[in-house]
């Protein structure tokens, strides 16, 4: 496996390979890998001949109040991470190589980020959609895996894509989530014992809503409401940021689950924010 660090490298190996006609597999990361982001490396490999992993803790999409300095490095354990999922090259830059101090080009949605993260992370979007096309512009992939688990991330890149042409297939992989359910994240380091222990509130959550909609309750008020209870009464000092019923794609908030609809959701507790979400039919 070959790491590689920077943009021109990495650019000239992605054409040579696209010269042996290799089509190249792109998952990006932000390190701190778990057994989630390894689902996304064998997808790809199902996919492509050849997956680059990048791994970079982009600055651009986190707030000025936000966990950027504390998030999450271990790059040593990455790479044996990656080599084991059957990555074949990593490409870590480091910071200055994507945003020298001149640096002034951003990739801006004008409304899919307006809704549920964007609304309380105002800039994050941006910084996605920046590093993303900066990403699928040096490494020329075919296809790029990114994992439901953010699911708006997920639906910024695809219209993204659509919307500048990029020659690029995006596959949406599934949640991993631990045995008890609890979306896996690199964030989910940062609880203690019982932390860890309440964090499943955002799943059981979902679950309720799920049940719910099999019964027959089709009514979001009223699913919401019960959600909330069950948040509340597994972890006590939870804050809710927000509990939303959207379309799959347009992320067009729903007041009755149909086919398709996504209930997404994000919860601060013990210090940390968690997002998660499920299709509920
Ligand atoms: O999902 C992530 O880890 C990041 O948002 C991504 C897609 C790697 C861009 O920095």
């Amino acid at each position: 496996m070959q790491t590689i660090r920077t943009i021109k490298k990495m650019q000239a190996v992605a054409k040579l390979l696209t010269v042996k006609k290799k089509k190249i597999g792109l998952v990006p990361t932000m390190g701190a890998l778990h057994e989630g982001h390894l689902s996304l490396i064998r997808r790809a490999k199902k996919a492509a001949d050849v997956v680059i992993v990048s791994v970079f803790v982009n600055p651009a999409q986190f707030g000025p109040k936000e966990d950027f300095k504390k998030y999450p490095r271990d790059e040593k354990e990455d790479l044996k991470k990656i080599k084991k999922a059957g990555g074949d090259i990593v490409f870590a830059p480091e910071a200055a190589e994507i945003y020298p101090c001149d640096y002034e080009t951003y990739v801006v949605l004008e409304n899919l980020p307006k809704t549920l993260e964007g609304e309380i992370r105002p800039d994050h979007f941006r910084g996605v959609a920046t590093i993303v096309s900066k990403l699928f512009n040096i490494t020329r992939p075919d296809l790029a895996v990114f994992g439901m688990k953010d699911y708006q991330q997920a639906m910024v890149i695809k219209k993204m894509t659509r919307d500048l042409g990029f020659p690029i297939r995006i596959i949406i992989a599934p949640t991993v989530r631990e045995e008890d359910g609890l979306a896996m994240s690199s964030r989910n380091r940062y609880f203690d014992h019982i932390g860890r222990w309440e964090a499943v509130c955002l799943f059981y959550a979902l679950r309720t809503a799920r049940e719910m909609v099999k019964a027959g309750i089709v009514d979001t008020k009223l699913i919401t409401k019960e959600m909330r209870a069950v948040i509340l009464a597994t972890c006590a000092v939870a804050k809710i940021d927000y509990i939303a019923f959207t379309e799959f794609e347009t992320l067009k908030p729903v007041k009755k689950v149909v086919k398709n609809t996504v209930c997404s959701l994000a919860v601060r507790l013990h210090g940390v924010r968690l997002i998660d979400n499920m299709k509920l039919i």
